[in-house]
């Protein structure tokens, strides 16, 4: 019976297995990790049912992100605020507390890659539930935030929700032209259908940094495109992903790993 896993469905291409593997060997902790592959419909059934049977920590990942937000006890706040969560930790009162570590995993991977800093102007591409992970964090990290989406009113509904929070604006696609950012973020699902968002290249006129929470070997379509245009500050996802898993190893053991050796390996 493992003590931690992940939840999904599809999960058999899923990394965390592996990562938490190596932070387990670099940390000597016991952690044993494993895999769950959940029919669509039993989420519910199938989390109670490893914590009532000894389990610890749960990752949760596609399509339950948000299922497993209704189903925590308690909350953190970048969490409440994602609306999704990504982490279980069953607490001493065996009560679950549900955190989100994908926005807090990106800002350590772009503080990692000194692709931010904070009063950085900020384009967020997307505003489904990838780039509503992302914002609080980076409002926390003192960006000044605007977020584009092919469907502005997404935008404006995802920028409403955070109003209080920091700077935040939202823009339509055909408004960016003639604005400029230090740093664009491409939060859409687009890189995974080999597509990207349809935005004006004269935003990448000042050479801004360049990040596609989406990984792949290759460049992402995304990133392809912001090379073509002269851009050289760029990543793909691939240390969110590995930072994400750090950070909750961290809630679950009060460590946080180092991430270097896995991320040679997996790159
Ligand atoms: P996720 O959880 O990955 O964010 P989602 O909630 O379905 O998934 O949101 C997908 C996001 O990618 C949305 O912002 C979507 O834009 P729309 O709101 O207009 O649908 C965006 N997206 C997906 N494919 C895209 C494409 N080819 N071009 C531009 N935006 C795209």
């Amino acid at each position: 019976m493992f003590k931690f896993a992940v939840f999904g469905n599809p999960i058999n291409h899923s990394k965390s297995p592996l990562i938490h593997h190596e932070f387990a060997k670099q940390t000597g902790i016991k952690h044993n990790y494993g895999c769950i592959c959940v029919p669509i419909n039993e989420f519910k059934k199938s989390i109670s049912k490893f914590f009532s049977q000894g389990g610890l920590g749960a990752n949760v990942t596609l399509p339950f992100k948000q299922e497993a937000y209704q189903f925590a006890d308690e909350l953190s706040e970048r969490a409440y605020f994602a609306g999704a969560v990504n982490t279980l930790k069953k607490q001493n009162d065996n009560k679950i507390f549900g955190d989100n570590t994908d926005g807090i995993g990106l800002i350590s991977d772009l503080q990692r890659l000194n692709m931010i800093k904070a009063g950085d102007r900020v384009l967020v591409i997307g505003a489904g539930g990838a780039a509503r992970g992302i914002i609080l964090p980076l409002l926390l990290s003192g960006a000044i935030l605007t977020v584009t989406n092919r469907t502005n009113s997404r935008a404006q509904e995802l920028v409403y929700n955070f109003k209080y929070n920091g700077v935040i604006n939202s823009c339509s696609i055909s408004e960016l032209n003639g604005k400029y950012f230090d740093l664009i973020i491409n939060a859409t699902s687009s890189s995974s259908n080999k597509q990207m968002p349809i935005i004006p290249s004269s935003i990448l006129n000042n050479k801004p940094r360049c990040y596609d929470i989406f990984y792949q070997k290759e460049l992402t379509t995304f990133l392809y495109w912001c090379q073509k245009q002269g851009c050289n500050y760029l990543s793909d996802g691939l240390g969110m992903l590995i930072y994400q898993a750090a950070h909750a190893f961290q809630l679950w053991h009060g460590v946080m790993p180092n991430i270097t050796n896995i991320f040679k390996k997996l790159q």
